[in-house]
């Protein structure tokens, strides 16, 4: 027996399913959002790592390939601090990693991306392209903007870790808040990286958000099936967000080495913040054990470390060595489907309908 399953958040966005694809930048594309959105998720672009320039364009292909509704995200980090000793200390860590692949260390590395925060023309080409969604990522912008792409009727969401940060963003005036556990793969949204992180599960964290907001909630972090999303959906939550499920699918920008990683069973997933300068969940590899290592030198900030993983990331992949690469991915990594996107999101909404209809089954 097949049963809609409907949420008011699914309605509100005009989905069929209440499945979003999470928005990540470097692997999201045009293709991939459109394919999600039209077998009737919401689709999502990460533009966080993009100018502007490059934003408006992506949002302009995702429209070509579908009518339906998709969000776009951003990074609202704290602009980084630079500091020239951090920095050198830590190229000349990396140095001989770099010459085992014939290349030197960058003379000099910087902040590599635009928050968010401080990016008037990334705000000018929402105003304009009024996306359906708009979801923010390591904390808020300040009140002029959100009120801005509220004015302009785009529906806004907020990464959360802890319940402190999802009262936040509900006293900020967003309209759903994201609740990542510990288990996702990509950045944590944390909003201050130096605070203590209490490392909430999925789980827990959902249910206490459900419990303490008036607003939406979404469970993201470790959910890969359709079981998973109607674990989300026992919980409270108004949809599951995820993001290493997708990052299989043949619309998405991921690389060779990178599914074929994802493809092994057996992956296992770590936190660092050796690769990017913030704490992210990826699949475990060479640069992450360099930053455990117990002569690594301090971490430069995010996103200026990112700059130096980027570079050696290069110079491995140049001899065939994908050993430093940022593959971020969640906890359920082992669970990853190589499936085009219409087919997950049609594969995800016929699972959580047996897992509801099995559920219900126990019920007796
Ligand atoms: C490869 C990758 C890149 C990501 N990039 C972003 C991003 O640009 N912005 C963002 O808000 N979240 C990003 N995330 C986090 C996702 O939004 C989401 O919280 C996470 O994927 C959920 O956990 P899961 O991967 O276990 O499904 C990324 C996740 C992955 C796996």
């Amino acid at each position: 027996m097949s049963v809609q399953v409907r949420t008011p958040l699914a309605e509100r966005l005009g989905l069929s399913t209440p499945i979003i694809q999470a928005p990540m930048a470097g692997v999201t594309t045009p293709a991939l959002a459109a394919a999600s959105a039209n077998a009737g998720a919401l689709g999502f672009l990460g533009v966080g790592a993009m100018t502007a320039q490059a934003a408006r364009k992506a949002i302009a292909d995702t429209r070509a390939l579908t009518q339906r509704p998709f969000g776009v995200n951003v990074f609202c980090h704290r602009p980084a601090v630079a500091n020239a000793a951090v920095q050198a200390a830590w190229l000349s860590y990396l140095a001989p990693v770099f010459r085992e692949f014939g290349a030197e260390p960058p003379a000099t590395i910087g902040e590599i991306y635009t928050s968010f925060v401080q990016d008037d023309a990334m705000l000018q080409v929402f105003l304009d392209e009024r996306p359906a969604v708009v979801s923010f990522h390591f904390g808020l912008p300040d009140e002029s903007r959100i009120r801005a792409l509220r004015d302009a009727g785009i529906f806004l969401m907020g990464c959360a870790t802890s319940v402190d940060e999802a009262l936040r963003i509900q006293q900020a005036g967003i309209d759903a808040v994201v609740a990542q556990g510990y288990e996702a793969g990509g950045h944590r949204g944390v909003f201050d990286p130096r605070a203590r992180d209490e490392r909430l599960g999925t789980l827990a964290l959902t249910r206490l958000l459900v419990r303490r907001l008036e607003v939406p909630v979404v469970a993201a972090g470790g959910i890969m099936d359709g079981a998973g999303i109607a674990a989300a959906l026992a919980l409270g939550a108004q949809a599951a967000q995820l993001g290493t499920a997708f990052v299989s699918c043949p619309e998405s920008a991921a690389d060779t080495a990178f599914r074929a990683a994802l493809a092994d069973p057996k992956a296992v997933t770590a936190m660092t913040d050796a690769i990017s300068g913030r704490r992210a969940r990826g699949l475990y590899n060479r640069l992450m054990r360099l930053g455990e290592a117990h002569d690594s030198p301090a971490v430069p900030d995010y996103p200026i470390a990112y700059d130096a993983g980027k570079a050696l990331n290069a110079a491995a992949k140049a001899r065939g060595n994908s050993d430093f690469a940022a593959q971020w991915a969640g906890q359920g990594a082992g669970l990853s489907r190589a499936l085009p996107a219409g087919e997950l999101v049609a594969a995800l909404s016929a699972e959580l309908e047996q897992s509801l209809h099995g559920l219900r089954g126990l019920a007796g």
